[in-house]
């Protein structure tokens, strides 16, 4: 609240340089002011971070949590930095929230990093916000930040119209059961058809998809999926649909992580477009979250009556 005039200061976005561009589309939107976290790295791996010295009472922090060991203590420190310089409510803007999968033990012994991720974060921010969030067993984001706010968007009906636009009458397919809910997102709006995959995964860099008995032959396959980290899962699909006869196979996912060599194996596999969402930048970036998430930091920011 300014004394001089008695107003609160309008909301304020940061964000770190290696997501300006988001950040900078998403505070466009938003007509707010998005100021940079900058960060000093020390020879010994330590970070010194600097925010802007005074923070209006409302915040919103964006960070995407691709490659998070490394970004999960700036995160933290960032936070807690900016209550000390005014942030009174702090929300988490996280267009790819890492460790959501490893929701229960699968063996004795083993850290449930999802609850323990997310009690760190309730601790931190009264909101979390992320996109196609790899929910299973533990289904709302409100569970994942007990006590908190958790807002998930979906960037499904958006790589939907997409699909359609540069591939009239494609054909969606998901290479898992758990990506129905993103296929049958993204086909409702265009009208397209969609079919629905069963994955095994054997390992890390192995995965068996079987695709339904159903006729590809000659159709345009989009695969579509939350995530692609190895690519091994879409690798596998591509393969088989091509073997079945398909026309063209091409890749739409909302967070494109590619590690490694997954590129390199989408194309050998003949994978003709790869195209994701730039919730993690990347060079298939080709549709933007910024209105969905601006539109959810919009909703927000109206303070609580
Ligand atoms: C998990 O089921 C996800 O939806 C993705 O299918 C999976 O994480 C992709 O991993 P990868 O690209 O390593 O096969």
């Amino acid at each position: 609240m300014s004394e001089a005039t008695g107003m609160q200061a309008p909301p304020m976005l940061l964000a770190f340089d290696d997501e300006w561009t988001l950040a900078a589309r998403v505070a466009q939107a938003l007509g707010w002011r998005v100021c940079e976290v900058q960060r000093h790295g020390f020879p010994d791996g330590e970070t010194r971070l600097r925010l802007p010295p005074h923070l209006p009472a409302c915040v919103a922090l964006l960070r995407g949590l691709q490659q998070p060991n490394a970004k999960l203590t700036e995160l933290l420190l960032a936070a807690a930095g900016a209550r000390e310089l005014g942030a009174r409510r702090l929300a988490l803007v996280s267009p790819y929230l890492a460790y959501m999968r490893q929701d229960i033990a699968f063996t004795p012994g083993e850290v449930v990093s999802q609850r323990q991720l997310g009690r760190l974060l309730a601790a931190a921010f009264e909101c979390v916000m992320t996109v196609d969030p790899h929910l299973h067993r533990v289904t709302t984001l409100d569970e994942v930040v007990p006590g908190r706010r958790g807002v998930t968007l979906s960037a499904a009906p958006l790589l939907g119209d997409w699909v359609a636009q540069q591939v009239p009458g494609a054909l969606l397919v998901a290479p898992d059961e758990e990506a129905e809910q993103w296929v049958a997102a993204a086909a409702r709006g265009p009208g397209l058809a969609y079919l629905v995959s069963h994955k095994q995964r054997l390992g890390d860099h192995e995965v068996q998809v079987s695709v339904p008995a159903a006729d590809v032959s000659g159709r345009a396959v989009v695969l579509l999926d939350d995530v692609a980290s190895t690519g091994r899962t879409l690798v596998d699909a591509a393969c088989t649909l091509r073997v079945r006869g398909a026309a063209t196979v091409d890749v739409a996912v909302t967070h494109g992580l590619f590690v490694g060599d997954a590129l390199q194996r989408l194309q050998a596999a003949g994978v003709r477009h790869v195209w994701s969402t730039d919730s993690v930048p990347h060079a298939s970036n080709c549709v933007s979250v910024a209105p969905l998430l601006a539109q959810a930091l919009a909703e927000w920011a109206v303070p609580p009556v």
